[in-house]
Formats: structure tokens, C-alpha cells, sequence
């Protein structure tokens, strides 16, 4: 095996977020976010309650991460745990449960990555503001920023605001897919813009709070090509791309929503504060970019205001091959040229900004054969991704970290259970681990690494 090789300096991490990993929903003061209220409203659907059981013993996986030789690791902090009503009485018992994981990752020498929002809003919220639909959400997400980073800024320096900013303001609030299940095009562009908000709010407390804090955002990047070679087709496209990717980048990095996107939907435009730019565009410390694959964009007459649609995404059909490229059984095209693409496009056209890859990874179906699972397709994947990743450094991208979605199988939102990204096999029934050949190789690549 040839191991995709990186700076001598370079974070080997794995991501995970609170509620797909956590359990313990209604214990210690935690009060419900829309995740448990969603899942909860239909016998049907996989919860949250259990999940990896992390909150209950979070030392089991911090050893397997030592032993695979990782050095980083991202984590959410629930928002309701910490602040139950989302503001106001802060639950001391919540705070404890973070400061603990935080001493354990330290102790194997494993530094923390804290995203803060990572799509659990409090129930509480949600009913009093539409949760980020409100803009005073946007305030209350800076206050409970500044809690967390009071109690644990000393020992965690690097601070995310927000985990992909579209999918919860699209998947949520547009598209129907995740919690809270909305379709409303104008509270889908007030949750964008006030998550911006929130984040611009967040960096500034943040900074205050821990003058040696390093942060970030996360988004979701998703490369966007013309279905056709059609004028239509391209300029679909066009906007596609302004939709999912530049109208979060060029907010943070340019302090303006793209055109012809942003005028297109001039009839659902939130309010915009005369600061509101100013404040969405506070310099950061480095980018998150979380990168799956890419979409197919076509023009169509039917969609209002967009007038385009995506077909990339085969969601959930399963594993196949299309057009010779195989698809993960998450229903995405295994693509890593398209991550050599990006970064070098990041570095291109927004001044090579410094980058972390807060999450890559791919479900396929695993079966544990005794003690093992062999995943041969999952570790084709890591390695191709991270010879191109490789690669982009080589070229003088500035990523410095790579972080794989994720150490576990986990609860994968409305797919549920089955539908796993671990590198290690999580047996629900027993919640014993078993680290798949893709952990092994992981390890394998870390020792592996010659700089
Ligand atoms: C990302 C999410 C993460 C996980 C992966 C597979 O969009 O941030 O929570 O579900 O996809």
C-alpha cells in the first residue's frame, strides 16, 4: 500500500456531532431539541435516545481513537444540554459533560475541535422563534457561545460556529427532510441568513470570551455542474452553485449574497441590518469544508424562483454503479478528483484561505464476519480522497487537517441506523465496537506517514 502522504504537521482526526452519537436525551437537565421532537413523532423513525451511548461513557471511543493513532477530534456541544430553554438558567450538569470529555481527549493527547451547532436547536426556541427563522435566535446561539467557550476555552482553542449552514436551513426548513420538516421558501432564506448572523455574533464573543481562540465555520461545499451543455442548463447551474456553495462563502468572505441568486429571490428577502454583512464577514481563522460529492443542475420551469434542479444526489438508493462511477449507499457518487478540484478552487478564488476538511466518509453496507468488518469499498474511498487531498497540498493548497465523518456508525438523520459511516462498527444491542479494516488502514496511513 502506498500511503497518501502529508506535512509533518498535519491533524488526523475523525467528526462526529451531539446528537447522533450521545444518547442520554432526557437526563441531566437536557430538555429536547427538534431532533428528539422530529423522531419522536413517528413510531417509525430511529431516535436519538440511545445513539452511540456517548454520553454515558464517551472513554471507550477516545481509546480507539488513541489507538488508531489520531491526534484531533470534532465534536458538537448540544445546545440543549447546556442552556435547556435554548437561554436564560444555564444546566451546570451539561457544561460538566463536556469539560470531562474535553480532560479525557487531552490526556491521549488529542486535541478538541468544538463545533457548537451542529442542527439540535432547542425545542424551546423553535417554538418561541422558529428557532433560527427568529433573528433573535441569532443572538441567543452568541450568548450560548460565549457560555460554552467561558468553561471551556483554557483548554480548547479551536472553536466551529456552525456545521453546514444550508443543510439546516434547506434539509429543515425547505426541503422538508430533517427536523423541523418545513417547506417555506421564506423561512428557508431567513434560517440562512440568521445562522450567518448567529455565526458573525458567535465569532466576536468567542474572541472575547478566549483571546487565543481559532475559529471557523463549517460548510458543506458541493461542486455543481450543468446537467447539459445547454445555455439553460449552464446558467441553471450557475445558480445552483450560488444556492448551495457562494451564497454562505461570499457572505463570510465577501460580505455580499451572489447574483443573479440573491435578486432572483428578491420577493423572499429577509430583513437585512445595515451591519448584518459586516458582521457575517468577521475575518476567521480557518474554513471548514465538509465534501461528499457533486450535483447535476438542469434548468426547469416548475421550481419557483430557482428554476433549476439537481439530480446528483440519488438519496438513499444504494450502492450502484452509474456511468461507471460507484455510488456509496448513502446514495452519493464516489468522486475524489472533485476534492482536489475544490480546495485548488477554494485557493483560486478565495485567497487560499486556511482549510480544514471537517468531514469526509462514505456509507456502504458493512457486515461483521466474527470480529471483523471488511470494508474494502470504505477504504478504496479514504484512499482515493486522500491521494487527492495529497495532492492539492502538494499544489499549494492550505489544508492542514482532515477530519473522516466518522469514528462510529452513528444515527444518520432520517436514514436512521442503517446507514453507516463508521470506521468503527457500532453493534447496537450491545454498543460493543469493533474497528473495521478501514480503521486499520487508517492506522496503518498515520504510521505511514514519513514527514
Ligand atoms: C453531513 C453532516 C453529518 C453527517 C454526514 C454524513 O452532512 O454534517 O452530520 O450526517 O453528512
Amino acid at each position: 500500500m502506498t500511503v497518501p502522504q502529508f506535512p509533518r504537521d498535519f491533524l488526523f482526526g475523525t467528526a462526529t456531532s451531539a446528537y447522533q452519537i450521545e444518547g442520554g436525551w432526557n437526563v441531566d437537565g437536557r430538555r429536547p431539541s427538534i431532533w428528539d421532537t422530529y423522531t419522536h413523532a413517528s413510531p417509525r423513525r430511529d431516535t436519538g435516545d440511545m445513539a452511540c451511548n456517548t454520553y454515558h461513557d464517551f472513554q471507550t471511543d477516545i481509546n480507539l481513537m488513541s489507538v488508531l493513532g489520531l491526534n484531533s477530534y470534532r465534536f458538537s456541544v448540544a445546545w440543549p444540554r447546556v442552556l435547556p430553554e435554548g437561554r436564560g438558567q444555564v444546566n451546570a450538569k451539561g457544561l460538566d459533560y463536556y469539560d470531562r470529555l474535553v480532560d479525557a481527549l487531552l490526556v491521549k493527547n488529542i486535541r478538541p475541535f468544538v463545533t457548537l451547532f451542529h442542527w439540535d436547536m432547542p425545542q424551546a426556541l423553535q417554538d418561541a422563534f422558529g428557532g433560527f427563522a427568529g433573528r433573535e435566535t441569532a443572538s441567543y446561539f452568541a450568548d450560548y457561545a460565549e457560555v460554552v467557550v467561558r468553561r471551556l476555552g483554557d483548554r480548547v482553542k479551536d472553536w466551529i460556529t456552525l456545521n453546514e449552514p444550508w443543510e439546516h436551513a434547506a434539509l429543515g426548513h425547505l426541503l422538508g427532510e430533517h427536523a423541523p420538516a418545513h417547506h417555506n421558501p421564506w423561512t428557508y432564506l431567513k434560517v440562512a441568513h440568521h445562522q450567518l448572523l448567529g455565526h458573525g455574533l458567535a465569532v466576536e464573543r468567542i474572541r472575547a470570551a478566549c483571546p487565543d481562540a481559532r475559529v471557523g465555520i463549517t460548510l458543506s461545499l458541493t461542486p455543481i455542474l450543468p446537467k447539459t451543455d445547454s445555455p439553460q442548463d449552464v446558467a441553471a447551474a450557475k445558480v445552483a452553485d450560488q444556492f448551495f456553495n457562494t451564497f454562505y462563502l461570499d457572505g463570510i468572505y465577501k460580505g455580499q449574497y451572489p447574483d443573479p441568486f440573491w435578486s432572483q429571490v428578491r420577493w423572499l428577502h429577509p430583513h437585512i441590518g445595515a451591519d448584518d454583512m459586516q458582521v457575517i464577514s468577521r475575518p476567521l481563522d480557518f474554513l471548514g469544508v465538509n465534501f461528499y460529492s457533486r450535483e447535476y443542475a438542469r434548468a426547469v420551469w416548475w421550481m419557483p424562483f430557482l428554476r433549476f434542479w439537481v439530480d446528483g444526489d440519488l438519496s438513499a438508493s444504494g450502492e450502484k454503479v452509474v456511468n461507471g462511477m460507484p455510488f456509496t449507499a448513502s446514495g452519493r457518487e464516489v468522486y475524489p478528483q472533485g476534492l482536489y478540484d475544490l480546495l485548488m478552487y477554494l485557493k483560486r478564488e478565495y485567497n487560499n484561505p486556511f482549510l480544514y476538511l471537517t468531514e469526509n466518509g462514505a456509507a456502504f453496507t458493512d457486515h461483521l464476519d466474527g470480529e471483523r468488518v471488511h470494508d474494502e469499498k470504505r477504504v478504496a474511498y479514504l484512499q482515493g480522497y486522500m491521494d487527492a487531498a495529497a495532492h492539492a497540498v502538494r499544489d499549494g493548497a492550505n489544508l492542514h487537517g482532515y477530519f473522516i465523518w466518522s469514528l462510529t456508525d452513528n444515527f444518520e438523520w432520517s436514514l436512521g441506523y442503517g446507514t453507516r459511516f463508521g470506521i468503527v462498527y457500532v453493534d447496537y444491542v450491545t454498543q460493543r465496537r469493533y474497528v473495521k479494516d478501514s480503521g486499520l488502514w487508517v492506522k496503518e496511513m498515520i504510521c505511514g506517514q514519513t514527514g
